[in-house]
């Protein structure tokens, strides 16, 4: 018999905060999911029937910046509450750094038992800017139960992702 090299397992462990009630919740990270449940309620999603909002804090400004999704008769036309609310806040303060932001989604037709999470190509938006910023932006994801979930960083949502580095350029 020939032997035949195994190949090794390797294991990624995630951690992130989860509260079961908003009560225990920082002031700020309270505030800004109530932004996000906020405008989750003006989201136009008459195709999904999915409202989603989404809060941003900026680091060194203010004032907040949050979006809704925006959907369309041809579906890909239309944009997630995440985007929406992120490329409102860069195009505002392109040298500020995402230090938070919050997710709330309102289901029409049915009740979400845990908090939604951004999908794929958000976390890819959110990662760009918080690798070139070089400051963690913390996620924060609530939901009509109560439940809150945080992730320290967008990178603990997106582990191996791809970096300019990999192109040879840095
Ligand atoms: N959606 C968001 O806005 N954010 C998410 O994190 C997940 C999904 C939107 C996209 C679409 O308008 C609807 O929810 C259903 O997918």
């Amino acid at each position: 018999m020939i032997p035949v090299a195994l190949p090794s397992w390797e294991e990624i462990n995630i951690r992130y905060e989860r509260h079961e009630d908003p009560s225990t919740l920082t002031d700020s990270d309270r505030v800004l999911l109530e932004e996000a449940k906020s405008i989750a309620e003006k989201a136009y999603a008459p195709y999904s029937r999915f409202k989603v909002g989404a809060a941003i804090r900026l680091s060194g400004i203010s004032e907040t910046f949050s979006g809704n999704n925006q959907e369309n008769v041809a579906y890909p036309s239309g944009l997630c509450a995440e985007r929406v609310a992120l490329f409102h806040a860069k195009a505002h303060h392109p040298d500020a750094a995402v230090e938070a932001i919050a997710i709330y989604a309102i289901p029409e037709y049915f009740s979400l038992e845990r908090p939604i999470t951004p999908c794929g190509a958000c976390r890819q938006a959110l990662l760009e800017y918080e690798h070139t910023s070089e400051t963690p932006c913390r996620v924060v994801m609530g939901s009509s139960v109560g439940t809150v979930c945080i992730f320290p960083a967008v990178k603990d949502l997106l582990p191996l992702s791809f970096f300019e580095s990999r192109l040879g350029h840095e």
